[in-house]
């Protein structure tokens, strides 16, 4: 992987590196602290400002050469606008564009004075982890570097001063640990599908027992044995295997009810016998992104040692057309004991998660199930790259989710599950039908079939089509692959489900 960014937090001192790095606020307001960061001189700063109209308007920089008989060589004024209205996303949004900045400029080791009002250990270890997320960069497979914003083998090393530096710390080895699981989602979604196939993928999951995580592997004959006929379908097609991969976060206490998350990990969807289009079917390789956000949970819940017991399951199949593939027409036995007929074979990871959810549920009787998954195309049509599709049958479940979702800027929208909409996958031939048989309530229809093998354990399910993969660059992501999910969850687990 990329060199990601160093951050070291430390407390108030004399800079210790050549580049210093202070706020702003609207109008160009510098704090004593800032000033005092210069050498206790801040006229250079002011008249830079003034020449080159700096107002310390918010994602706005200044960067001056200092004169000689300053503390430091070069200042990078960071704008902050409005400070006291900053919220946390911002935060963390203005530690990317930071490191975004001070990557462009080839700066390898800056020193920031953190002083705002309302700065906190949160506001910093938000920004910190902002910069850290930024310099994630998919570079595994490329033989020679260029020497753009881009360049992987650009080494930063950012030093935070602050007048909290115990608190700070702690808050930000957590938040560092979180981003771990952000970067291990995205790299797997990154990764191709041929270095990432259903056993590499379960091998990712085994290697968090370096955290404390434990992984338990079920090969097909396992999954045959538990008439696990739905996910089996899908991978029947493929020459490499299918696997289910249970990881176990034990944090809580003994005996305590586990929650438990369960991710779509198709390492590549082709539509099967219902072959997709070629035109983008390389984005396919995405089609594991919830698996992704669940094994990137795992990681983050562990690397911070969550006082909560956690159960994370990947059904890992990848979806081929073969001699062997499944059928439109076949019907096929769920694990749950519940007939389906396959009507389309692109319509696959409802089918994976179909016998990932019931095997959950059965085993585990968890207080609640979270599912993500890159599952509908209509979800997409319906949200865009903006929000993931939220459906749950419980309310404050949903409610939670939506509001962990506004904090960490991992926006999700609840849409509706219902009686008629579940008529939709009825089928003469069998207990359900795979699609709802036309273009209409696409995600719905999806939704509701997952709901059949959930036996009203609380639920919600992530739609994470248009979010986990082809997604935009930001402040802090350089794109397609977004972690999105861990962060959210994360948060969601954090302020409800952690035993104090
Ligand atoms: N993996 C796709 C959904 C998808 C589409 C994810 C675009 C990310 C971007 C899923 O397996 C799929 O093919 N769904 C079909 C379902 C249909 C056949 C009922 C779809 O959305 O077209
Ligand atoms: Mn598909
Ligand atoms: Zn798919």
């Amino acid at each position: 992987m990329a060199t990601l960014p160093s951050i070291r937090i430390s407390g108030l001192g004399k800079p210790s590196e050549a580049v210093a790095v202070i706020f702003a606020e609207k109008e160009n307001k510098l704090s004593d602290q800032a000033v005092d960061m210069v050498g206790g001189d801040a006229a250079f700063i002011e008249r830079a400002a003034k020449i080159s109209e700096f107002e310390g308007k918010k994602s706005s920089f200044l960067d001056v050469i200092a004169p000689e008989d300053s503390a430091v060589d070069r200042v990078i004024v960071v704008g902050l606008g409005d400070a006291a209205e900053l919220e946390e996303s911002d935060w963390r949004n203005l530690g990317g564009e930071l490191v975004g900045k001070l990557k462009s400029l080839k700066i390898e080791k800056a020193e920031l004075r953190f002083d705002a009002p309302d700065a906190s250990a949160e506001t910093l270890a938000a920004f910190a982890q902002g910069g850290f997320l930024r310099g994630y960069v998919f570079d595994a497979y490329k033989t020679t570097k260029k020497e753009e914003e881009n360049n992987a083998d650009w080494a930063l090393s950012l030093t935070i001063q602050c007048g909290f530096e115990a608190e700070a710390a702690a808050a930000w080895k957590e938040a560092e640990a979180v981003a771990g699981g952000v970067l291990l989602a995205r790299e797997l979604v990154d990764l191709p599908p041929n270095a990432l196939g259903p056993v590499e993928f379960a091998q990712k999951a085994v290697d968090l027992g370096a955290l404390g995580v434990e992984t338990e592997v079920l090969d097909v004959e396992q999954m045959e044995k538990l008439g696990m006929h739905a996910l089996l379908g899908v991978g029947q097609g493929s020459r490499r295997p299918s696997r289910l991969a249970i990881m176990k976060w034990n944090g809580g206490k003994d005996g305590d009810t586990p929650i438990a998350f369960v991710g779509k990990g198709v390492v590549f969807d082709t539509g099967g016998i219902s072959l997709k289009p070629g035109a983008g079917m390389e984005d396919m390789k995405g089609d594991m992104g919830g698996a992704a956000a669940v094994i990137g949970l795992m990681h983050a819940l562990a690397a911070r040692k969550a006082p909560v017991n956690v159960i994370g399951v990947l059904g890992l199949v990848e979806n081929m057309p073969d001699g062997n593939a499944q059928r439109p027409g076949d019907i096929v036995t769920s694990m749950s004991g519940q007939t389906i007929e396959i009507l389309n074979t692109d319509a696959e990871g409802r089918l994976v998660l179909a016998d990932a959810i019931w095997y959950t549920q059965d085993r585990f009787k968890p207080s609640f199930i979270i599912d993500l998954a890159t599952l509908t195309g209509a979800c997409l049509v319906a949200l865009g790259t903006h929000r993931a599709g939220l459906f749950s049958n419980d309310d404050e479940l949903a409610e939670r989710i939506h509001k962990a979702g506004e904090f960490t800027d991992e926006k999700v929208w609840r849409l509706p599950l219902g009686k008629e909409y579940d008529k939709m996958i009825d089928t003469p031939n069998a207990d359900m039908r795979n699609t709802g048989g036309s273009r209409f309530a696409g995600a719905t229809t999806a939704a509701q079939f997952l709901q059949r093998f959930t036996n009203e354990t609380t639920w919600a399910h992530l739609d994470v089509a248009g979010t986990a993969m082809g997604s935009n660059k930001n402040a802090i992501s350089q794109g397609w692959a977004s972690g999105f999910g861990v962060r959210l969850l994360d948060k969601l687990v954090k302020d409800h489900y952690e035993n104090s």
